[in-house]
């Protein structure tokens, strides 16, 4: 008999066992925290309906099938092996206890349309509130098969959000049950890694993944921003420099300079460079902005002693000539920027509460004041969407396609020569992740 694998460890406890126990309505739904062990729970669920569920079709629906195996079905794999379960990556279907069951994910509008024609015993859904409402009153709808059971977990959004709105609030009425998770429902998170999870998450995010609330956005975005801590006069040496660039022709355009302060282990954002057209009464050719931003990228190489280029020139995903036009003028490391908003001010946010990133006051003509400006749109909040008020946003958007490139792409360690690279960029992701 296997030794790591107890009855004990794969058994889950208390409020799982409970909820596992519980979900013997039409629609049932783990709701809360990170990592609170609402999926594990769920699964137990949903393979005990696998086995002893009413026949027919069975359905798996994730955001994307790249999320759906990540998170559902890799772990699946682990917890059942080969023989009980059995996915061909790209075949639309896995089986489990031999039973087949149809992979679907629900990502946009049109994404309701592949489960029209379906007639459904039973279904599992993962991150639900990602999902357009339209698919998800379009699967209830094929739940057609008598006693057939919706299995499906979320983390809470909006207070206004479909999902809670229309379903949640109306779960009485609904054959819906309900179950709340908080971190202290799983039983295997050890405390020092619950601790660095409350770190990662701040503000709004703590309150929607940590607390596990359906929290309005509402106010300042940025609401830890503090000019006494985020804005700085000193410059101590810089490293590893990045540029990045917010793209407008009425609107303005934005350069912003991000580098490593080594020496107080964190990062810095610099010399700010803006074309405003409407103010200066002429647009700019993107040939113009091409050999400002080499004008620009120089001065910042002599005034701060970076590197000629910065390692990369992060460019809004919009500006597509422009970016062209750089790579065109020889321009080294010219990049689309990532503009996911939602967790590219996750990460703005995480690494100002952790004191990771700072503003140089004296460098900064606008960016300071728009990152304290910047604000939640509060009738977009009213359709249950989360999304900032889009006017002099743009030293904002340009930190977060600088910052949301670093994280996704960690900066090498402090040396600026490129000896031993793999070695540095390990040591600084320990440090810095
Ligand atoms: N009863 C349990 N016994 C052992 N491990 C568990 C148990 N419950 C949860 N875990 C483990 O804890 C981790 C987090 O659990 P789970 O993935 O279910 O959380 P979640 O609430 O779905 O999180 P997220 O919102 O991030 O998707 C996983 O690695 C899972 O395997
Ligand atoms: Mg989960």
């Amino acid at each position: 008999m296997s030794t790591s694998l107890t009855l004990d460890s794969i058994v889950p406890r208390a409020k799982q066992a409970w909820s596992i126990m519980e979900a013997i309505a039409r629609i049932n739904l783990w709701v809360g925290a990170v990592r609170s062990g609402k999926t594990y729970a769920s699964l137990w669920r949903w393979l005990l309906y696998v086995r002893n569920g009413p026949p027919g079709a069975l359905a798996m629906i994730g955001r994307t099938e790249r999320t759906l195996k990540r998170n559902i079905l890799d772990v699946l794999g682990e917890l059942l092996g080969p023989t009980r379960f059995n996915h061909v990556v790209g075949a639309g279907e896995c089986y489990i206890f031999g039973r087949r069951i149809y992979l679907y994910s629900a990502n946009d509008e049109s994404s309701k349309t592949k489960i029209q024609g379906l007639t459904a015993a039973g279904a599992y859904g993962d991150e639900v509130t990602t999902w357009p409402e339209s698919f998800f009153t379009m699967l209830l709808s094929r739940l057609s098969v008598p006693g057939a059971q919706f299995f499906g977990t979320t983390n809470p959004d909006a207070p206004l959000h479909w999902l809670k709105r229309k379903f949640i609030d109306r779960a009485t009425d609904l054959d819906m049950r309900v179950f709340h998770f908080t971190l202290p429902d799983n039983p295997s998170l050890d405390p020092a890694y619950v601790e660095s999870l409350k770190k990662e998450y701040v503000g709004l995010w703590y309150r929607r993944y940590i607390q596990g609330l359906w929290a309005l956005a509402e106010g300042a975005i940025f609401d830890m921003f503090d000019e006494d801590r985020h804005v700085v006069r000193d410059l101590g040496e810089l490293v590893n420099n990045y540029g990045g660039a917010d793209y407008g022709t009425s609107n303005p355009t934005v350069f912003l300079s991000l580098s490593e302060e080594p020496a107080r282990e964190r990062y810095v954002i610099h010399d700010e460079w803006r074309w405003a057209s409407e103010q200066e009464g002429r647009q700019m050719t993107d040939g113009e902005y091409s050999a400002a931003y080499q004008h620009w990228t120089h001065d910042v190489h002599q005034k701060r002693g970076v590197e000629r280029w910065p390692r990369a020139t992060v460019v809004d995903p919009s500006a597509a000539s422009f970016r062209l036009q750089l790579v065109t003028d020889g321009v080294p490391g010219v990049t689309e920027a990532d503009n996911a908003v939602l967790d590219g001010i996750r990460d703005v946010s995480t690494w100002l509460a952790n004191d990771q990133l700072v503003f140089h006051g004296p460098s900064m003509i606008e960016t300071v004041d728009e990152m304290m400006g910047y604000i939640w749109d509060g009738k977009a909040q009213a359709r249950g969407e989360d999304k900032p008020v889009k006017v002099n946003d743009h030293g904002p958007d340009t930190t977060r396609y600088l910052v949301r490139h670093l994280k996704m792409v960690p900066p090498l360690a402090v040396a600026s020569n490129d000896a031993n690279i793999s070695e540095l960029y390990g040591q600084r992701r320990s440090v810095w992740s």
